[in-house]
């Protein structure tokens, strides 16, 4: 993208356009904070093909409809088109903007709430432009400047499974909570001319590799990886959609919920220059690694979407991935180092920290912070302990997270919360503390940066019923 001059050209068409639609373009990006953790126990995993096939269906409109299905499980559809309790892909998720809520739509083939009457024309313009039928424009939640990488194929099949496949909800849309006038659309019109991509078919030349064509297919388009890995601008776009257009590609975006995506590029210690091929497809199939454990969105995306692709798309994913280069040359390489563990090991916790860490974690992730593979994370060369922002490392430390289990890996593992008991002086120096030994190299942070987290989270003890919370 023409960054520079697409922001000058915002900047004027927003002088333009007056106050509304700056807030609107304030609120674009907020979107995509709510769909962090509401969906985390969405009981609408289960969705499957419901509607028995008129027996005049031949077996390639099955094929089709099965082939949409894999791909609306690609795109994570169901994640943002259903709410915990509700029916599969009938909408109604809320996502909180700083000037009101919009919720998500109902998708399911019912000819009155739903897109049941759409023509496939209606169906692809609203996926892969962001246009209604009636010619509004979509919020950017709905991930369509990543989705208009789709061949006209994939939108055939997501149409088929759409239409045929998918169990008819009546369930009226939800009118957006945003008062008039910055409830009007035509703002967000403007934004998608300038920050959206026209829909056009994945161009594969631009990789020689097959493989990595296809893998690049799937995170650029469906996987819409970026929409939490890519920093954006202050207009809210990705600052890249691909990595043709610009090296902040998957370099890691800002916290959503209080969980930072990290970034996906080779950097050494902050990215995943350290994961082989066969690391990445075990972490996105299973949540879990020798390295990291998945948790924030990441546990979502994994739960809902990674681990049912097949391993050809999942190592088609990580090969894409793996061709991503640093984003700064100067990161140095992780290497081991024993001083932290030897400390422990003799009886030595005077370091800041050390003695918080002795008490409460070496339990599960051992004073030599290798933790134990696949079950208790390692902390040690951990790109998520280690990144620039360590907002998630003291939101898991303050809440505790559950590694969830999956098809082929169906064990879970609880982190307890530990915010009910630590203050804030004591979570910044555990933090502090395992961002700089064995070897790692994040910075330092302040009890104030624990206290601002803390904020924003709620703090349960491990034994409260669901609803009780305690402030420190
Ligand atoms: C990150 C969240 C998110 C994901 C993932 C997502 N959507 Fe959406 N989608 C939304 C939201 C929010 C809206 C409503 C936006 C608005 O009202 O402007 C929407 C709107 C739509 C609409 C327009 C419906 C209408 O009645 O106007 C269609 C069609 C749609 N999505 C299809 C899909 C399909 C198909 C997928 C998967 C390939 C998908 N969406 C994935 C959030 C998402
Ligand atoms: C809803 C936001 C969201 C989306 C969409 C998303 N991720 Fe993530 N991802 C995260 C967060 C947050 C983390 C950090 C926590 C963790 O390590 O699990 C993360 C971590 C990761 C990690 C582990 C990195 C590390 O250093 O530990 C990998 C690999 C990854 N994501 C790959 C992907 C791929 C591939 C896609 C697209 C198919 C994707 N993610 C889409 C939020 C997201
Ligand atoms: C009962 C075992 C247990 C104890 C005790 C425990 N943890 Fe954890 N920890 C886990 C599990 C399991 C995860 C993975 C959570 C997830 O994936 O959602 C985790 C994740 C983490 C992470 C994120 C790393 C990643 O890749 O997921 C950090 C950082 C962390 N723990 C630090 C600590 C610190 C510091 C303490 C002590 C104050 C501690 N843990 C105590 C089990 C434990």
């Amino acid at each position: 993208m023409k960054k520079i001059n697409e922001i000058q050209r915002i900047a004027r068409a927003i002088k333009r356009a007056g106050a509304a639609s700056l807030l609107v373009a304030a609120a674009i990006s907020a979107p995509f904070a709510a769909q962090a953790t509401t969906v985390a126990t969405a009981s609408a995993t289960t969705a499957a093909p419901t509607q028995p096939q008129p027996q005049s269906q031949s077996q390639s409109d099955a094929a089709l409809i099965a082939h949409g299905e894999y791909l609306a499980r690609a795109g994570d559809c169901i994640a943002c088109h259903s709410t915990p309790a509700g029916k599969p892909f009938a909408g109604g998720l809320k996502f909180d903007t700083p000037i009101g809520a919009i919720y998500s739509t109902n998708i399911t083939p019912d000819r009155n709430t739903g897109i049941g009457s759409w023509t496939f024309a209606q169906f692809d313009r609203a996926v892969r432009a962001g246009v209604k039928p009636n010619g509004d424009t979509l919020y950017p939640a709905m991930p369509f400047p990543s989705y208009a990488r789709l061949n006209e194929n994939d939108m055939h099949a997501l149409y088929a499974y759409f239409t045929h496949g998918v169990a008819p909800v009546n369930q009226a849309n939800r009118a957006v909570d945003i008062v008039w006038p910055l409830s009007m659309r035509w703002p967000l019109g403007i934004w998608r001319h300038l920050f959206a991509p026209e829909p056009a078919t994945f161009n594969a030349t631009h990789y020689t590799d097959p493989v990595i064509a296809r893998g690049a297919y799937l995170v650029q388009g469906l996987g819409h990886c970026g929409a939490c890995h890519t920093p954006r601008a202050v207009t809210m776009q990705e600052r890249s959609l691909t990595d043709l257009d610009g090296s902040e590609f998957l370099a890691g975006g800002t916290a959503i919920d209080g969980w930072v995506p990290s970034s996906l590029r080779a950097n050494p210690r902050t990215g995943i220059g350290a994961w082989s091929e066969a690391d990445l497809v075990q972490f996105l199939k299973t949540g879990r690694t020798q390295h990291s454990a998945a948790f924030g969105g990441m546990t979502d995306v994994v739960q809902h979407s990674m681990q049912h692709m097949s391993d050809a798309d999942l190592t088609a994913i990580a090969r894409y991935l793996k061709t991503l280069p640093s984003t700064d040359p100067k990161e140095t390489p992780y290497a081991y180092n024993d001083t932290a563990a030897h400390a422990l090991r003799t009886g030595d916790a005077t370091a800041p920290g050390a003695a918080v860490y002795r008490d409460n974690c070496t339990a599960c992730h051992r004073s030599d912070g290798r933790g134990y593979n696949r079950v208790f994370p390692a902390l040690g060369g951990n790109p998520v302990v280690q990144g620039k922002d360590a907002t998630s490392l003291i939101h898991v430390l303050l809440t505790g997270s559950t590694l969830e289990g999956t098809k082929t890996a169906p064990s879970s593992f609880t982190m307890p919360p530990f915010g009910w008991r630590l203050n804030d002086q004591e979570v910044a120096d555990v933090t502090n503390f395992v961002r700089t030994s064995w070897g790692n190299a994040g910075s330092m942070v302040s009890a104030s940066d624990v206290a601002k987290v803390r904020k924003t989270v709620t703090v349960h003890a491990p034994d409260m019923p669901p609803g009780a919370s305690l402030s420190h």
